[in-house]
């Protein structure tokens, strides 16, 4: 058998590893036996020579083994979720899992925190008051059973690898590449037990992968590695320039996701949501059409069924749900700075890159893995790319409670604007789907 320092050495000269192989490795890394240098060497030989499609799906298939999936056989229900792959301002899954779990779908999310500019479902969820994420699995099930949905954050038991793995790739530049994002994000989807899967892969200044060519890569990836384990799959390539609705930060997006769920959320932020939901139903039910899912979805947000679904869900895990109506009761900033326009004009730019990077240096989002954040600051947009604007205007609000970095945030912000004389080409949010 080969040494691990020769399956290093393989991947160093561009040769394709078998799945016994990177099982070896990936269940070593797990248990402890292979130390973080070998680990950290293989992913920078993978990053810079790239994985195969089969080496893909092996990583997957290897870090879904080591750990131990969900059952949830029990549940009479097709199961569903969505993923995205990360975007600023990106409240979509919150909005979309209970629409889909008032359409009597099974939805059994295993949140994730964000990490970089992006933000994360998980770290979204924790800032309701009381809510716990840290589920038994017996909890977790029973969650999904009662409610259709449920919001777990990842346990040690479920594709426990990524995590390890996940902190190592933080540490040396291998976040990027596709073949490691697709197992890491299939690897924990493939954890949940489901039939159905919905892919919202970001293209765009604010996207994890900045070229459109990647950002289909890796949807396509995904694809491959799902269907292969046989799960019904589509993925929406949707445009992440700039932010989506209005808030980032992770009280305020809870707060624009319950507004939407009541009916007054953004037009772009409710329409994805909706298109998401809708695929999600189509996939999953599979005897319906996507017109007829569409319409379904629509009616669920319109008559107050999801909100009533996020609202039990967040009852079920110990929140104080009442802080989806009553937004005092979600942690509040203390500062706010305003950022007015320069000059009249439309907004042709909002670097949604620049705007969750500030995000971040006011506390929102980690720097560093394990690094800690405040649920409270973020921003507030108050106006989106083709408004008009005039001189003097608002732009959007900075909300902090430590002014340590508000300079360089403030400074971020007002490079991410980009004002011109003449109004621009309204830009569809959906950009591509791929299946
Ligand atoms: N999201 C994940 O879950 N994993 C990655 O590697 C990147 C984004």
């Amino acid at each position: 058998m080969d040494r691990i320092v020769d399956l290093v050495r393989k991947k160093r000269d561009a040769e394709e590893l078998t799945l016994e192989e990177i099982e070896r490795l990936i269940n070593g890394y797990a248990r402890g036996e292979i130390q973080d240098y070998q680990m950290a060497a293989f992913l920078m030989a993978g990053a810079c020579n790239d994985f195969s499609e089969a080496e893909a799906a092996s990583l997957t298939t290897a870090m879904l083994r080591c750990g131990q999936p969900l059952d949830l056989s029990g549940i009479n229900k097709p199961k569903v979720d969505t993923h995205s792959t990360g975007g600023v301002g990106d409240k979509v899954g919150i909005i979309a899992a209970p629409i889909a779990a008032a359409a009597g779908l099974a939805v059994p999310v295993i949140a994730e925190p964000g990490f970089g500019h992006v933000g994360g479902t998980l770290d979204k969820l924790q800032s309701i008051p009381s809510f716990r994420t840290d589920l038994t699995r017996d909890e977790f099930m029973e969650i999904v059973a009662a409610h259709g949905l449920a919001f777990a954050s990842q346990s040690n038991e479920l594709a426990p690898a990524d995590k390890k793995l996940y902190s190592l790739r933080d540490a040396t530049a291998t976040v990027d590449s596709p073949a490691l994002i697709a197992a890491s994000v299939m690897s924990k989807k493939m954890a949940e037990g489901l039939d159905a899967l919905v892919l919202d892969v970001k293209v765009g200044r604010g996207s994890l992968l900045k070229s459109k060519t990647e950002s289909r890569r890796l949807a396509q990836l995904m694809i491959t590695i799902g269907r292969r384990m046989n799960l019904r799959i589509q993925a929406l390539l949707t445009d992440m320039d700039q932010p989506l609705g209005y808030t980032v930060g992770n009280a305020l997006e809870i707060m624009e996701a319950s507004q939407t769920l009541q009916g007054q959320g953004p037009q772009d932020l409710a329409g994805l949501a909706v298109e998401v939901a809708a695929r999600m139903i189509y996939l999953a039910k599979n005897d319906v059409s996507l017109e007829t899912a569409r319409s379904t979805a629509q009616g669920l947000l319109d008559d107050g069924s999801a909100f009533a679904v996020l609202q039990n869900v967040i009852r079920a895990q110990g929140g104080n749900a009442d802080a989806l109506t009553q937004f005092e009761l979600l942690p509040n900033a203390t500062g706010e700075h305003i950022i007015t326009s320069p000059r009249e004009g439309y907004i042709s730019r909002i670097n949604a890159d620049d705007i969750g990077r500030a995000a971040v240096l006011l506390g929102s989002g980690r720097e560093r893995m394990g690094d800690n954040i405040d649920p409270a600051v973020g921003i507030i947009l108050q106006a989106k790319v083709g408004d008009a604007v005039a001189a003097g205007a608002g732009l959007c609000a900075l909300y902090y409670t430590d002014e340590a970095q508000l300079t360089e945030a403030v400074q971020l912000v007002e490079d991410a604007f980009r004002l011109s004389s003449n109004q621009p080409e309204p830009r569809d949010l959906v950009v591509d789907l791929v299946q």
